[in-house]
């Protein structure tokens, strides 16, 4: 049985110790590092940017996947490769051709996600599927951490899955946003092999002891894929 990966998303870390919060998240032994990305149009925040990947690729040689709240990804897409970025997540819903965007990304060798917002339609996602390394669906609206988890989110999961399994594709499913020790099990049941995962990995003192036991509830539904 594979269980899921956890993504550690550094916007709940204490920016202002950056080497011990990677390290915390290294020591806890997380799957990838998460960095949100926010330019104050796409979402009403502004949040990290090429200099924090750049300190971050310094840090550790886990991957580091970015995730761009951003309009026109396909404008700064490269200066994210270039500062280390190992999966870039672009949002269906900015202004771009998601197609085009995806196609620039994996052309600089780079692995490419399509993300959506709560409210859009996962089928709108189809026409990319075959393409992308990445289906990540948000279940919180983008551009705030520590949000409740929606879970009307797992019923396009499921979609997703049962797409992907039909047409033998080979994309991740990614859930960001509100997930806990409480919300991972239903996010694997779904469908999902990876999920994103901020306060509750940061916010407690022993990050170790936080993803142990969202493994352990992962695992206790079983997870796959
Ligand atoms: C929300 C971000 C998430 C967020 C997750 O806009 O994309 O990555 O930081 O934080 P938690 O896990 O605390 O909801
Ligand atoms: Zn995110």
């Amino acid at each position: 049985m594979r269980t899921v990966r956890l993504a550690a998303s550094l916007l709940a870390a204490n920016l202002g110790q950056l080497e011990h919060e990677v390290k915390r998240a290294e020591e806890a032994q997380v799957d990838s590092i998460h960095i949100d990305v926010m330019d104050g149009h796409f979402v009403p925040y502004f949040a990290l940017g090429t200099d924090i990947v750049q300190a971050v690729r310094k840090l550790t040689r886990l991957p580091l996947e970015v995730h761009l709240m951003i309009q026109q990804p396909d404008r700064y897409a490269r200066a994210f490769i270039e500062a280390g970025a190992d999966l870039l997540i672009v949002h269906l819903e900015a202004y771009h051709d998601p197609k085009r965007t995806v196609s620039i990304i994996q052309d600089m060798g780079c692995r490419c996600a399509i993300a959506i917002n709560p409210m859009t339609l996962v089928e709108n996602t189809f026409p990319l599927l075959k393409k992308v390394d990445q289906l990540l669906c948000m279940s919180v609206n983008p551009g705030f951490m520590g949000q409740p988890f929606i879970i009307e989110v797992l019923e396009k999961v499921r979609v997703a899955r049962a797409y992907r399994d039909k047409n033998h594709l080979q994309f991740d499913i990614s859930i960001d946003g509100g997930v806990t020790d409480e919300t991972v099990g239903p996010c694997v049941t779904a469908g999902a092999n990876q999920v994103v995962v901020g306060g509750p990995i940061f916010t407690p003192k022993d990050a170790a002891q936080a993803t142990h036991l969202l493994r352990a509830r992962a695992n206790e539904v079983g997870a796959g894929g």
